[in-house]
C-alpha cells in the first residue's frame, strides 16, 4: 500500500474513534446549548414523517424522556370516507417497542372510531398490528372491531 493510501486510513480510523462510529439519522447525539451550557442530547429515532402501505402519513413530533409520543396521523382511507383531515395521536415508547392511539374525530371529521397500533421499530421500518373499533350496536358487537398490520417506512 502507498504511504498517502496508509495515512488516509490512518485518519480515517482515528476520526471514526474519535466521533464513536457512523450514525445516521436514528440516535444521532448532539451538542446541545442548554442555558450556555453544551449539554449532549440523543435525538429519538421514531421522530419524523413515516408512511405506511395504504399511503397514510404518521407524524411523532415529540417523544419525552420519559416515553410520551406525540404527533399526528392523516389516514389515505376511512369508512364511508369519515375521516378528513389530521388528526393527534399519543403513544408511549419503551424501544425499540410503541404504542400509540388515534381518535377519530377532528374540526372536519367525526367517525366515532378509535384505533390503537403496537409495534416495534426494525430497522428503518416501524411494524405494527392495529385494533379498529368503530361504534356498533350491541348485537353488532361481533363486528365491531377490526384487526390488521401496517407497517411504516421512513418517509423524513
Ligand atoms: C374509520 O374509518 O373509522 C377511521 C379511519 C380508520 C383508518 C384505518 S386505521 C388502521 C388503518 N391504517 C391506516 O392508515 N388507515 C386505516
Amino acid at each position: 500500500m502507498k504511504s498517502l493510501t496508509k495515512v488516509f486510513f490512518a485518519l480515517l480510523l482515528a476520526v471514526t474513534i474519535a466521533f464513536g462510529g457512523f450514525q445516521g439519522h436514528a440516535n444521532a447525539r448532539s451538542l446541545t446549548d442548554v442555558g450556555g451550557v453544551a449539554t449532549e442530547t440523543q435525538s429519538n429515532p421514531l421522530l419524523g414523517t413515516w408512511l405506511n402501505e395504504l399511503g397514510s402519513k404518521l407524524s411523532i413530533e415529540s417523544v419525552s424522556e420519559d416515553g410520551n409520543v406525540k404527533g399526528f396521523y392523516e389516514t389515505a382511507v376511512s369508512s364511508a370516507g369519515c375521516a378528513k383531515g389530521k388528526f393527534p395521536l399519543v403513544g408511549r415508547t419503551n424501544l425499540p417497542s410503541i404504542g400509540f392511539v388515534v381518535s377519530w374525530t377532528n374540526s372536519e371529521s367525526r367517525c366515532s372510531s378509535v384505533t390503537a397500533w403496537s409495534g416495534q421499530l426494525q430497522g428503518d421500518q416501524l411494524v405494527t398490528t392495529w385494533l379498529l373499533t368503530s361504534q356498533t350496536v350491541p348485537s353488532n358487537n361481533w363486528r365491531s372491531t377490526y384487526v390488521n398490520k401496517d407497517t411504516f417506512t421512513r418517509s423524513s
